[in-house]
């Protein structure tokens, strides 16, 4: 049995750490914000811009808008393909430095923009800014955190993303009378210069500088957010690993490692293909279709934002409690059932009173025990499961996957809606939910209360004894 380090009483060391994990946890935010703000922001810049010609060409209006919304995306697709890479070889903390500079450029890019050729390339650059946080926030915050109080911290990450989408359903009501879009969209200016500041001052991670051979650097990072018995101890952890591992990106695709790359990657397509965006962007239309009228359902949809955000703060106590397995498989039962009665309420004819309601409810729960579940616990296990040489790379190309699949279920579903109607888009989102929980209960390990090095330590073992680990052949060799 691994053992379970106690709770460091030092209070001054955790609260720096906590201070640490808030700041990083901004990352979050620019993540989120984006992601709410841009429907809001659309609904104006259609009437700024004349949207029937890109570059002098003629091209149809959806096209326009279409690249206007997801230009982000495939911005973030780039830059969490790259993030990972670049936070193994940069340093976590100057990823988070220079991700925070291309969205502060990005944003102040689309305030000022003078056409939608320039909206659209300022998109794409705030993007590449939002890859690079999605995957260094949680990167940095598993690093740095004590094993037992990991879970709270890194799950920060996906409160920060939460807000950052209440925050702009917010933005867009206040400025939705005026339609001043390039305030809204410039706003995200502001988190971009406080992470960017706040960060100046914090530490690098003690993993990756004791991987490059900083020794001394790490031990100083690790005293001040650990009690002295606990940092010789996981220096001593750390070391260890370090020494076991090669440093290959082909480590990537090693049998041994493959395991976790299935978990981390298939949660993440799981996290988009059950259909949470297309709550977080299209909610407004989709409740309008149960009756509300417009003001009504902005205010519902900013209901359901409230609703994810306390949810969110339920997962992040609890969540170092109950361990990441009970949350993620009770959110997904919860998720599937919602889903269903969703499906059932569009099947049925009049959408009006009393199914509205229904309707209505059921996307706020639905949203609620994803909130618990899959939300934080896709982030926090991909910041876990990794050796620590390939974590970075390992949680780019899950971010990737993530994003890619963000992108194609946004792009997709308002055809879907028209091919098959809405009651069976529910309920193709349920099935994969199903999925998702066979998937989560078959494969998806506990890392509660563990530290990084036990959990790869773990997997080490597991595949030592399935023949896959290149240690084999050597235990083999000795034993002849
Ligand atoms: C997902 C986002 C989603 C958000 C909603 C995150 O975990 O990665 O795509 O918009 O949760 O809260």
């Amino acid at each position: 049995m691994p053992m379970i380090p106690t709770r460091s009483g030092n209070t001054e060391r955790n609260s720096f750490v906590y201070v640490v994990a808030a700041l990083a946890a901004l990352n979050g935010l620019l993540f989120g914000f984006d992601t709410g703000v841009i429907a809001g922001a659309m609904l104006y810049i259609k009437s700024s811009f004349e949207l029937t010609a890109l570059l002098g060409y003629p091209v149809s209006s959806s096209l326009v808008e279409g690249l206007i919304v997801s230009g982000a995306m495939g911005g973030a697709i780039v830059g969490s393909a790259c993030g990972g890479r670049l936070a193994d070889r940069l340093g976590r903390r100057r990823l988070i430095l220079v991700g925070a500079v291309i969205f502060f450029v990005g944003s102040l890019a689309m305030a000022i923009a003078p056409n939608v050729e320039v909206l659209i390339l300022a998109r794409f650059v705030n993007g590449i800014g939002i890859g690079f946080a999605a995957v260094v926030g949680p990167l940095y915050i598993s690093e740095i955190a004590p094993p037992t109080i990991r879970g709270s911290l890194v799950s920060l990450n996906q409160l920060a993303i939460t807000s950052g989408i209440l925050v702009a359903y917010l933005v867009n009501y206040a400025f939705s009378s005026g339609g001043a879009w390039r305030w809204m969209l410039g706003v995200g200016m502001a988190p971009a210069v406080v992470l960017f500041a706040g960060m100046l001052f914090m530490p690098e991670s003690p993993r990756w500088l004791y991987e490059r051979g900083r020794e001394g650097d790490a031990r100083n990072v690790l005293s001040r957010t650990r009690s002295e018995s606990r940092v010789a101890e996981e220096l001593r952890e750390i070391r260890e690993t370090i020494e076991t591992e090669s440093s290959s990106l082909g480590d990537l695709l090693q049998p041994w490692v493959r395991p976790m790359l299935v978990v981390g990657i298939g949660l993440a397509a799981f996290q988009q293909v059950t259909g949470i965006n297309v709550v977080m962007y299209y909610a407004p239309v989709i409740l309008e279709s149960t009756g509300f009228a417009d003001t009504a359902s902005i205010l519902a949809t900013v209901g359901i934002g409230v609703v994810n955000v306390v949810m969110t703060v339920v997962a992040v106590l609890l969540i170092d409690r109950t361990g990441r397995r009970p949350l993620l498989l009770t959110g997904l039962v919860g998720m599937t059932v919602m889903l269903g009665v969703l499906g059932l309420a569009f099947f049925l004819p009049g959408l009006s009173g009393v199914v509205g309601w229904i309707a209505t409810v059921g996307l706020m729960l639905y949203v609620a025990f994803f909130a618990i579940g899959l939300g934080p616990v896709f982030w926090l296990l991909i910041s876990e499961i990794y050796p620590t040489q390939i974590r970075g790379t390992a949680m780019g190309a899950a971010t990737v996957v993530n994003w890619a699949a963000n992108l194609l279920v946004s792009l997709s579903f308002l055809g879907l809606v028209d091919a098959i109607g809405q009651a069976w888009t529910f309920w193709l989102f349920g099935g994969l939910c199903l999925a998702a929980l066979a998937f989560s209960y078959t494969l998806v390990p506990e890392t509660k209360g563990r530290s990084l090095e036990e959990i790869e330590e773990d997997l080490r073992d597991q595949a030592i004894a399935a023949g896959t680990h290149p240690e084999r052949s050597t235990l083999a060799d000795d034993d002849d």
